[in-house]
Order: C-alpha cells, then sequence, then structure tokens
C-alpha cells in the first residue's frame, strides 16, 4: 500500500521537477503503483483499505498530490499537473467503483451458489410405516361387525374393582379372581381406590349398559393387562375385542349364527364352528367356541398323513368364550332382565392373530422387530 515517504509526499522542488517534461513519468509512476494495489483488493476489508489509501480526504494519496505537486507548483507546470491529476483522478475512481462492484457481485454469487437448490437431486425418502398386525386384526374384525349392525366402543384400561369384577357378577371371594390376579395400582394416601389396570374388555359391557338402551350392539376392542408369566402364547398385556348383543328379543340362535358369520368371514367359508359349556359368572350359559382347523380342514391329519401338529389331531381349535348375558349382571345396569337378553363374547386377538398367520410365539408382536413387522405390510 501507498507510504507517505513516496514520492507524492514532497514537493517537486524537493523533488528536482522544474520541467513539463519530467511530469507525465511521476504520474504514470503512481497509476501503476495504484493498479496493481488495486489487483489485490479482492474482499470487502482490503476495498476500503485501498479506497481510503488513495481518496482518503487527510491523507489519501489524491490528496497529498494536490497538496505537495498542484498547489505549490509553479503557473508553467500547473496545467500539466492539474490534467495529468484529473486524469489520475477519473482512473482511480472508476476503478474504485469497479472492483467494488465486482466485490458485491462476487459475493453474491458465493452466497447463490451455496444456497442453490439442486432440483434434480432425489428427494429425502421417509419410509413411511404400516399398521402392526394387531391393529390389522382388529380392523378386519371390526369390519365383519360392522357389516351386521355393530359399531366400536373404547372404555378405560385403568379400572375400578366395581366394573373389572362386581358388575360382571364375580364378588369379592369368588374364585375367579384368583385367573385374574392383576396389576394395582400405587396410589397417594388419601386418593380414592383401588384402581387396577383391566384384566379384560368386559367391563366395557357395563359402562355401554349404564349409559345406553337396549338395542345394543357393540365391539370393544383394546388393551388388557395380566399378571401371566410370559411363553410363547402369554403375555402379560395382550389384546380382545369384546362383542355385546342386547335387545328385547335376542335367542341363543342368534348367538350361534352371529358367530358362526364372524368365523366364516374371518377364517374362510369352509371352516365349521361348535360350542362347548364352559363358565363365565356373567354368562349362562356360558359357552367356548371352536372352529374346524384351518391347517388340516378338520380331519386331523396333515398332508403327509401324520397327525396334524395345530389341531394335535382333534380336527378342532379352541377360539373364545362367550354366553348369553347373565340376567344377574342386568341388575347391575338398571335393565329388566325379563324384558331384555343378549350375549356376550370376549376374543384374545393375539392367539387368533397367530393362528390366522401361523405365528408361533406371542412375544413377537410386542418386540418391534422391523423383520418380523415388515411380513405385514
Ligand atoms: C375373558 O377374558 C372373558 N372376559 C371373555 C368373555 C367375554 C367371556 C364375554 C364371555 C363373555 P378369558 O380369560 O378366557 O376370558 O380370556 C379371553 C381370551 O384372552 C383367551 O381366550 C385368550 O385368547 C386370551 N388370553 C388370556 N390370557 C392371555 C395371555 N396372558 N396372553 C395372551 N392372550 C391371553
Amino acid at each position: 500500500m501507498s507510504t507517505p515517504d513516496s514520492k507524492y509526499s514532497q514537493t517537486f522542488s524537493a523533488l528536482g521537477v522544474s520541467t513539463a517534461d519530467q511530469v507525465p513519468p511521476l504520474f504514470a509512476d503512481l497509476r501503476s503503483r495504484f493498479d496493481s494495489e488495486a489487483g489485490s483488493a479482492t474482499n470487502e476489508n482490503s476495498w476500503k483499505a485501498l479506497r481510503d489509501a488513495w481518496l482518503g480526504r487527510k491523507s489519501g494519496v489524491l490528496t497529498l498530490v494536490t497538496d505537495n505537486w498542484l498547489k505549490p507548483s509553479p503557473p508553467e507546470l500547473k496545467r500539466v499537473v492539474g490534467a495529468s491529476l484529473n486524469e489520475l483522478r477519473s482512473h482511480v475512481d472508476a476503478q474504485i467503483e469497479a472492483r467494488r462492484l465486482s466485490i458485491e457481485a462476487g459475493a453474491e454469487a458465493a452466497a447463490t451458489a451455496k444456497e442453490r437448490v439442486d432440483l434434480s437431486l432425489p428427494g429425502v425418502h421417509r419410509p413411511i410405516g404400516s399398521h402392526h398386525l394387531i391393529r390389522q386384526v382388529f380392523q378386519e374384525i371390526e369390519d365383519i361387525f360392522f357389516s351386521i349392525g355393530f359399531s366400536v366402543v373404547e372404555g378405560p384400561e385403568i379400572e375400578t374393582p366395581y366394573y373389572n369384577f362386581e358388575a360382571l357378577n364375580i364378588p369379592e371371594h369368588h374364585p375367579v379372581r384368583d385367573d385374574m390376579d392383576t396389576f394395582y395400582l400405587d396410589l397417594p394416601k388419601g386418593a380414592p381406590g383401588p384402581l387396577l389396570l383391566r384384566t379384560h374388555t368386559s367391563p366395557v359391557q357395563i359402562h355401554t349398559m349404564e349409559k345406553r338402551q337396549p338395542p345394543v350392539r357393540v365391539i370393544v376392542p383394546g388393551k388388557v393387562y395380566r399378571r401371566d408369566n410370559p411363553d410363547a402364547t402369554h403375555s402379560f398385556a395382550f389384546h380382545q375385542i369384546e362383542g355385546l348383543a342386547v335387545d328385547s328379543d335376542i335367542t341363543f340362535c342368534d348367538f350361534t349364527g352371529t358367530i358362526d358369520y364372524f368365523v366364516q368371514q374371518f377364517f374362510g367359508e369352509g371352516v365349521k364352528t361348535r360350542f362347548r359349556p364352559s363358565y363365565f359368572p356373567f354368562t349362562e350359559p356360558s359357552v367356548e367356541f371352536d372352529a374346524s382347523c384351518v391347517f388340516c380342514g378338520g380331519t386331523g391329519t396333515a398332508t403327509a398323513g401324520s397327525t396334524c401338529g395345530k389341531c394335535k389331531g382333534a380336527g378342532w381349535i379352541e377360539l373364545f368364550g362367550a354366553g348369553m348375558v347373565d340376567p344377574a349382571v342386568y341388575g347391575f345396569v338398571n335393565y329388566d332382565p325379563k324384558k331384555v337378553s343378549g350375549f356376550a363374547f370376549g376374543i384374545g386377538i393375539d392367539r387368533l392373530a397367530m393362528l390366522k398367520y401361523g405365528i408361533d410365539d406371542i412375544q413377537v408382536f410386542f418386540q418391534n422387530d422391523v423383520r418380523f413387522l415388515r411380513q405385514f405390510p
């Protein structure tokens, strides 16, 4: 950068300049110094330094040339010095402006290049998940029951013993409670309780009948909890779908006909159903439904002639429990047992899905292993 000890800091007499022909080389020298300094002004900071060094009001090169060369020069040199100075000033002004424009344009181009969106690049691929197999089976069952006039209701997973047991005709010391011992919540001292995780979806029968008058036709999908040790067919959290139909004239035939229809829709037309006596405190009579084995066609024999491994040769597979609603239950919801009748069932979804899709370990439903989940897109 130009410095004050340069020639323009001295007067012509100090430099020994006394004739007009000595002036142009001095300006040519200055111009080439400027051009070389301008060449290295490539960013905003160096451009500002160049501008201040050459055009600064107090000590810029052109101010010093004016003060040291033009003003004190004798009249015979003034014209040539003035003309050369004007020419140099125009050159410096034009070059400094040109550099400013080019630095600004360069910065803009760099910023644009940085921000430019390349539309030809492939988009970001975000894989879309799919419904879990349990949700798919819920949907399948819901669709079948929708088609015969049922609707879906849901209920709380945290229950009082009244809804989970008592209102379902399971009093405090009933032995069936032993099978359904469950998770009770630790509640703060003084909080109303006890509360427990529901052991089945049946409490929603009571919630529904408390709120609605017959006719009632509902199914209740949901999660339930039992203190069962995990193995291939048991989980401590699993899924059920409850069904309840209550009206003034529902018969046992309506009941078995509905289940038959559901089983054939779910497993296929040729599948038969049968029922066996069973026991639930909230249904009377109670039954257990079986379906003819979907793997061996109910023959009990596998294709190779050996015993069918799925039904163990019985030709039948256990499906779920059900029954006609026990009149005692109507007493808890203020229905008149002389005027209404109905049926209820409770399907374990996980085991039903295992049966239909040939899955031999219930735990895979809860492990979130994508290798399993991807098989049911
Ligand atoms: C009940 O829970 C009754 N509430 C069903 C019912 C409803 C009967 C309405 C009559 C009228 P059960 O305890 O059998 O029944 O359970 C129903 C189904 O849940 C079983 O058939 C089985 O498929 C499933 N299940 C039971 N325990 C487990 C478990 N630990 N893990 C996975 N599935 C289970």
